[in-house]
């Protein structure tokens, strides 16, 4: 008889709290600075937060309690499927075992809903009538858009040119949700102006997008910013996809050796790995291994430094791998991973050797999401392809060494709006871009000053 292949559980399973690693971390965060170089406080942030956002954003709780409104439309995708890759593994003829959460079968297409409901909902009872974002590949737009559209908000996504041209549709998803859809850079902003003053023909980044959406919800009352990644709460809000993965592989009887993720701001590495890391802490063997593009290699080439979250500096300063707030990446197309900085969390635990993070060249990670495609049927978003790259190696390393490893990844979402990517590749047009020591240095001058912390690699 054929193995079980989707992993599932029933909707009584649906977490009831999200889980704070803050709690369980060897050593507490670095604080976040204001422009004084001062650690900021809550009502420094409750000028484009919700409050209990900012809340959650500097708790220490272990669990926080996730409202039942935000459950009730959880139901519509959750609990996701844990899939056993059987088609992959013979494939590759690897004796691993590999696994996928598979979160593209969220309306959005993405991880990104598990947040977006979530920051819709606080921002809705707080009494804001308006969001504004930005968004990369166009995944988190979506899934605000879906999310604002699901509480009455009205939502505007400043969407990085690059993808705005590349993916037309993803912009027509969030319009027939309700939301306004902007190229970023836009001549709205002081932001945007500034970015085409100093490149008139700037592919936009994420970096600059932030700084625009930053900047309308400081200038507006009624509008609050949202983030769909880096932040504390928006790692918190995605602990769902590992609590319920744990208990998956506990009904098959697994535990991962080690477990892969795409990352770009570490959401979904959050989401996946962080549930595990008490166990790693209580001297369980499992590696987690974030991954990330070579191109825009901010966890394995970056500083570890205080740095801006956006290209302007308006955000708080964040202890974290950087580029450089100024950083613009080049225009590959795992548009979510095009991001100068990441979580602070997820590079802290990287510095303490917790997490070990590792980069892809993107013609290796195209080729990946087409065996696995092949394999699983699934199209992978770019972004996934690049912890598909990772899984397929360490299953052919396990070919060669001959060890049954078991292997877990999240397949953070599909690529059925990244097709102009696909083709392009698969007509040779892609190329690999590599990140080029100059500029890592040239980064390391820009980065603001703040006094008593050394900034190393
Ligand atoms: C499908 C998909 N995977 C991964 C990412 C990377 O984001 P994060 O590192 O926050 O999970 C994105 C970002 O847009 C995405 O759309």
């Amino acid at each position: 008889m054929m193995p079980t292949t989707k992993i599932l559980l029933d909707e009584s399973h649906i977490p009831t709290h999200w889980y704070n690693v803050i709690a369980d971390m060897p050593n507490p965060p670095a604080p976040y600075l204001g422009p004084d170089g001062k650690p900021i406080t809550p009502d420094m942030m409750t000028n484009i937060f919700a409050p209990d956002l900012v809340a959650q954003e500097m708790s220490t709780e272990r669990w926080i309690p996730i409202p039942q409104e935000v459950r009730d439309i959880y139901h519509l995708w959750r609990p996701s499927p844990l899939y056993r890759a059987h088609r992959l593994e013979a494939a590759l003829g690897t004796p691993a075992k590999i696994y996928y959460k598979y979160e593209g079968v969220s309306p959005a297409g993405s991880h990104k809903p598990n947040s977006a409901v979530a920051q819709a909902y606080y921002n809705k009872i707080a009494g804001i009538k308006r969001l504004s974002t930005e968004t990369g590949a166009g995944q988190w737009g979506s899934a605000l858009s879906l999310a604002g559209s699901m509480f009455g908000l009205e939502v505007r996504v400043y969407m990085v040119k690059v993808s705005y041209q590349q993916k037309p549709f993803r912009r027509s998803m969030m319009e027939t949700w309700g939301a306004e859809v902007l190229a970023s850079p836009t001549t709205l902003t002081q932001s945007g102006r500034q970015a085409l003053a100093k490149d008139p023909e700037c592919p936009g980044s994420l970096g600059i997008a932030i700084s625009e959406a930053v900047e309308e919800a400081a200038s507006r009352k009624d509008t609050n910013y949202t983030l769909g990644s880096v932040l504390n709460h928006v790692l918190l809000h995605q602990t769902i996809i590992g609590q319920e993965t744990r208990k998956q592989l506990e009904l098959v009887g697994d535990y991962p050796d080690v477990v892969f993720a795409p990352c770009g701001g570490g959401s979904n590495v959050g989401g996946i790995m962080f549930p595990f890391l008490a166990d790693k802490a209580a001297g369980k063997q499992i590696r987690l291994v974030p991954v990330e593009p070579t191109s825009c290699p901010t966890l394995t080439r970056g500083h570890y430094a205080y740095d801006y979250g956006d290209s302007v500096g308006l955000t708080p300063l964040m202890l974290m791998y950087t580029l450089g707030h100024d950083f613009v990446p080049p225009s590959i197309h795992a548009g979510g991973l095009r991001y100068h900085g990441d979580s602070a969390l997820v590079s802290q635990l990287c510095k303490e050797g917790i997490l070990e993070a590792m980069a892809v060249p993107q013609l290796a990670t195209f080729k990946a999401g087409i065996l696995f495609a092949k394999a699983e049927g699934i199209v992978p978003a770019p972004e996934s392809n690049h912890a598909i790259q990772a899984v397929i190696d360490e299953a052919l390393l396990c070919k060669t060494t001959g060890e049954p490893k078991t292997i877990l990844f999240t397949l953070s979402g599909h690529g059925h709006f990244d097709m102009v990517a696909y083709d392009k590749y698969l007509n040779g047009e892609l190329t690999d871009q590599d990140y080029p020591e100059a500029d890592l240095q040239a980064a390391l001058h820009n980065l603001p000053k703040v006094e008593g912390v050394a900034t190393r690699n």
